[in-house]
């Protein structure tokens, strides 16, 4: 099973947003996915219990995340997405630790970039593969990154943190979606949300094919066979 852990020590970096969009779209997919709550915030929970075919399934971290992946395991998913807290850094280890490839979302902006270092601190202590993604980013104008997203990469590229190339853009349909207990892929997936979502989507299944590439012996996902 490959798992992907959503972490940053910075509150509000867009964690249970990215979560959320990302497994829907997996799932819409075709993947047999699923989504871990390990906030007991519960912004994944909320999101789910509003969903009406449940899909895909959500399972609680209240006893563990270890606990949780396991049973995952045996029931046979391909993808396990797992939603930590900025707060309950004990727990995010554990979700860390866990994880095939750890995704960092951070704002373009000055203390949330900093933030970041603690969060990459963490996922190289642990020898985990990472990269942040620059969420609610200022949308692009005649396809130009935006000033602050330059300066983002600058600053990343200068530290020698890997970023994924593209962007997610501050839009109201990520935040709408949600509260109807949808996705952007599924709303409209036609829309710049969704082809963002869906350039990450891709980006996080390349990452975790060159993973399993080089620590051979690991699970393959469906993605990479087809
Ligand atoms: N790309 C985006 N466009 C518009 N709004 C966004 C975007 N990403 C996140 N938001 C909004 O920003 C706020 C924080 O996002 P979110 O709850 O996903 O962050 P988080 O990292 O999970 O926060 P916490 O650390 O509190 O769990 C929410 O109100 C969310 O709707
Ligand atoms: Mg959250």
């Amino acid at each position: 099973m490959n798992i992907v852990t959503m972490a940053s020590r910075k509150g509000g970096a867009g964690k249970s947003t990215l979560t959320a969009h990302l497994a829907a779209f997996s799932q819409q997919a075709g993947h047999r996915c699923v989504v871990i709550d390990a906030d007991p915030q519960g912004s994944l929970t909320l999101w789910h219990s509003l969903r009406a075919d449940g899909k895909p399934p959500l399972r609680s971290a209240a006893r563990g995340v270890d606990r949780a992946l396991a049973t995952a395991m045996v029931e046979g998913y391909e993808w396990a997405f797992i939603d930590t807290a900025a707060s309950m850094w004990v727990v995010a280890l554990e979700a860390i630790r866990a994880a095939t490839f750890v995704l960092i979302p951070a704002r373009p902006g000055f203390f949330d970039l900093n933030a970041v270092r603690e969060t990459v601190a963490t996922a190289r202590e642990r020898n985990k593969p990472y990269a942040v993604v620059l969420n609610a980013a200022p949308v692009k104008r005649e396809d130009k990154e935006a000033p602050a997203v330059g300066q983002s990469r600058a600053f990343f590229d200068s530290l020698g943190i890997p970023v994924w190339s593209g962007q997610i853009s501050q839009r109201a349909g990520y935040v709408l979606t949600l509260a109807a207990g949808a996705s952007v892929g599924e709303v409209a997936p036609e829309s710049l949300a969704s082809s963002e979502i869906a350039r990450l989507w891709s980006a996080v299944q390349r990452s975790v094919a060159a993973i399993h590439e080089a620590r051979p012996g690991t699970a393959v996902t469906r993605g990479q066979a087809a």
